[in-house]
């Protein structure tokens, strides 16, 4: 099954202290929300996804913000089972080819969709999303590339994610708003769950 289907959102997640790893994947995974993005812009996020995949078997852990091989082997060899870029070099989507995982490169424009859909990739993330023309930009790609589809991520809340999802293009979005800062910090793992129901149920 396409990733994009697992669920209508992926959570992007950035973690700071790898003590909230498990709980905050059990919050979400209890929320609805099995698919967890661990964002690779932390020191300890290599080990966080390893915990996840170890003590969270129900949640399908992956890794974002890959952009050379070296993110690739390190993610795929703590557990990731998934890997999404922001956006994507010949060398990275060359890499990403040979990773053995599934992946979601990122695009932000028409030709480099398109250089994509030559490869026969066409599942992709869009991004970043709000700020590279949202709904009416993913609305204008229908017409001429209708066989491509997108996770949408970067600006995205509960609130305009709705709008994506009702596009026949959108599979699912990505986004940071179920996992704030200040509730990771805290431990407020009933709010994550809380938001995280709230994302799952928008589909
Ligand atoms: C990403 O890496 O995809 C974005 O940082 C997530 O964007 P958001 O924080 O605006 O949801």
């Amino acid at each position: 099954m396409s990733l994009l289907d697992l669920a209508p959102v992926i959570p992007v997640v950035v973690i700071e202290d790898v003590e909230s790893a498990v709980p905050m994947a059990r919050a979400l995974v209890a929320g609805g929300l099995p698919v967890i993005e661990v964002t690779l812009r932390t020191p300890v996020a290599r080990e966080a996804i390893a915990r996840i995949a170890a003590e969270v078997p129900e949640a399908n852990v992956g890794a974002g913000t890959v952009r050379t091989s070296e993110d690739i082997a390190e993610a795929v060899s703590a557990g990731a089972r998934f890997l999404v870029s922001p956006g994507t070099t010949l060398a990275l989507v060359e890499a990403l080819d040979s990773s053995g995982v599934p992946y979601l490169p990122g695009a932000g424009t028409v030709s480099e969709i398109m250089a994509l859909a030559e490869r026969g990739v066409k599942e992709l993330k869009f991004f970043p999303a709000e700020a590279a023309g949202g709904i009416p930009y993913l609305k204008s790609l229908q017409g001429p590339l209708p066989d491509v589809r997108f996770c949408p991520t970067g600006g995205i809340r509960a609130e305009t994610a709705p709008g994506y999802l009702a596009l026949a293009n959108v599979g699912c979005v990505g986004g940071s708003w179920l996992t704030p800062a200040d509730a990771l910090a805290a431990g407020d793992w009933s709010r994550v769950e809380k938001l995280a129901s709230e994302a799952a149920a928008l589909r």
